[in-house]
């Protein structure tokens, strides 16, 4: 499964990066607000310090503004995936964005129905919010899983991606689902990496040698 980092703060995509396990970035307005920066200036900075797909979503809700947002922003890196959410406006721009080969991950996907039309406009990846299904109290990891059967029985090129990630059982449940892709917060990977029994077990393993030198 490929790791995409869910954040827009430089320190955190930096840090995590020198792990070497971060095979791309998503950003959303939300994020990009948090840190109080430059939008455009932010997404080149990111674009600087991982190399690989890096999703920067479009503030319009038209297709036409949807679509030379996109344009804009896929020359600012060639790595540059739009973010569009799944409206019939987004759908619209999806396809004229795949027409003109700028790769779309259409966003706030919450139902195999809205996979499957935005896997035939042509989106590169899909994003189903499993957080925030959760939080309705439907199975969000369940509606990603079928958003991968879909394209799996279609063959469709797209990747799916398990998006609003709140927790380390998440990420256990997308591996075992064989999701494509999850986008992570900076908080959930600094606890994948993390166990108890690891810890007791360095120090066990340090004290057994230290005890040799006695
Ligand atoms: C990423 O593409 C999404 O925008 C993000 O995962 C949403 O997460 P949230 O539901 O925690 O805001």
């Amino acid at each position: 499964m490929k790791i995409f980092l869910d954040t827009a703060n430089l320190e955190q995509i930096k840090e995590m990066a020198e792990l070497g396990l971060v095979d791309g970035v998503t950003t959303n307005p939300s994020l990009i607000a948090k840190e109080g920066v430059d939008f455009i200036d932010r997404i080149k900075e990111i674009c600087e310090i991982v190399k690989g797909p890096i999703s920067a979503e479009v503030l319009s809700t038209e297709t036409e503004e949807m679509v030379q947002e996109g344009i804009d922003l896929s020359k600012i890196d060639k790595d540059i995936v739009v973010k569009i959410p799944c409206t019939e406006e987004g759908l619209k721009a999806t396809k004229s964005l795949k027409e003109k080969g700028i790769p779309v991950n259409m966003t706030l996907i919450f139902s195999p129905n809205q996979a499957l039309l935005a896997c035939k406009a042509g989106a590169r990846y899909i994003s189903p919010f499993v957080g925030r299904l959760d939080d309705i109290g439907h199975d969000g990891m369940e509606i990603a899983a079928k958003c991968m059967d879909l394209i799996c029985e279609y063959g469709f090129e797209t990747e799916v991606i398990a998006a609003s990630i709140r927790n380390t059982f998440h990420v256990e449940r997308a591996v075992s689902l064989g999701i494509d892709i999850a986008t992570i917060p900076h908080k959930v990977m600094k606890q994948l990496v993390k166990h108890p029994l690891t810890d007791i077990g360095i120090e066990k393993f340090m004290a057994d040698w230290e005890s040799t030198k006695k």
